[in-house]
């Protein structure tokens, strides 16, 4: 029998796959996720661990789980877990690839349409009685979707599902930059492989799907975004510090950039003040991108997979060390 810790509470079935395969689970005993010092607590007994995006896992962590031997990153993107320490310690961490790529794709597509006819500032206007009058020249005038050009910024899963849409939904022509190119996307979507610099050149929606990494940091600063259309807007689901989050603001500000539909944050849950001021053409979710309760299912059903391969000598199902 093995200890598994979840730094949040798991679906019950899911729990009970737990009991099933005679491991004993260890959960936080309210709603919210275990803190660190629980956890930190907790933590040498435990065989398995199961954790959010939100929980740092960190070389102090890592070596503290003296009998560790998987962590099962609730999330696809895993920035939050030192990995090379991991893999020194013999630790397989694992992470929910493909079950979320639909669910994130649908948020990216969100917010690109909210942005574009404004559908969070026509909300309030109705609600403040701010009814316009019908005008051909009218307040809360949007920017076409249909047939204009999307620029994919990482042309992985969910890339690959938001370009699915703008092509075959939107009748968009899309672009792409990436790491490598993809001869099945180009084929299949009639999508270029062109630089960054000619995807913000010309593209009316620039959309972000690389991982967090040292890389990709900053990769939006103020100089890529200065080479955007000033009709353009930039679409986030990726990972906050991505984009250079004040260059933004100044750029959204100074009419640089048309606008943004933004789910992810340089500081979560911190947004950049300036953000926060922009109620035009700016829309922002608290990172949704998986949150659908099916997604998230799938989510946990797949880290729970996971734990119980390794914990039974068997090889993981999405590794990533
Ligand atoms: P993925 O399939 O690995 O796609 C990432 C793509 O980015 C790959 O095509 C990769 O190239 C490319 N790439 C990596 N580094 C790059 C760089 N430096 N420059 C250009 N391209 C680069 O991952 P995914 O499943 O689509 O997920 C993408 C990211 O979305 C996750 O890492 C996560 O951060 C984020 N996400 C956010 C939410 C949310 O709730 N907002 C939900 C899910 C995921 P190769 O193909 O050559 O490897
Ligand atoms: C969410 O942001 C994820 O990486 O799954």
């Amino acid at each position: 029998m093995a200890q598994v810790l979840s730094t949040t509470p798991l679906f019950p079935d899911q729990a009970e796959r737990m009991a099933a395969a005679s491991h004993e689970l260890q959960t936080p005993s309210g709603d919210e996720p275990m803190t660190r010092q629980e956890l930190l607590h907790q933590l040498p007994e435990a065989e398995g661990l199961l954790c959010l995006l939100s929980d740092r896992i960190d070389e102090e962590l890592l070596r503290t789980g003296t009998s560790l031997k998987v962590v099962a990153n609730v999330a696809v993107g895993y920035e939050n877990v030192d990995v090379e320490v991991a893999r020194e310690l013999g630790i397989a961490v694992t992470n929910t690839p493909d079950v979320l790529t639909e669910a994130t794709a649908d948020q990216a597509f969100a917010l690109l349409l909210a942005v574009a006819r404004r559908v969070p500032e026509a909300d309030r206007a109705v609600r403040e009685g701010r009814f316009p009058p019908w005008r051909l020249e009218q307040d809360l005038l949007g920017a076409d979707v249909s047939c204009k050009t999307l620029g994919v910024v990482g042309m992985g899963r969910i890339g690959a599902a938001v370009a699915r849409r703008g092509r075959n939904g939107f009748g968009m022509r899309v672009l792409y930059a990436s790491r490598s190119r993809k001869g099945d996307i180009e084929r299949e979507l009639r999508a270029e492989f062109v630089p960054l610099d000619r995807l913000l050149a010309e593209s009316d929606f620039v959309s972000l799907h690389v991982p967090g990494t040292a890389e990709t940091r900053h990769l939006i600063d103020a100089t890529a975004l200065a080479r955007m259309k000033p009709a353009a807007f930039l679409i986030n689901v990726a990972r906050g510090p991505v984009v250079d989050e004040a260059a933004l603001a100044d750029a959204l500000e100074s009419g640089v950039i048309a606008g943004a539909g933004l789910d992810v944050f340089e500081e979560e849950p911190t947004v950049h003040p300036k953000l926060l001021e922009l109620k035009e053409r700016v829309v922002l979710a608290p990172h949704l991108g998986s949150a659908t309760r099916a997604t998230r299912y799938a989510m946990v059903r797949l880290a729970v997979d996971n734990v119980l391969a390794v914990l039974a000598g068997q090889p993981p199902l999405t590794p990533v060390n």
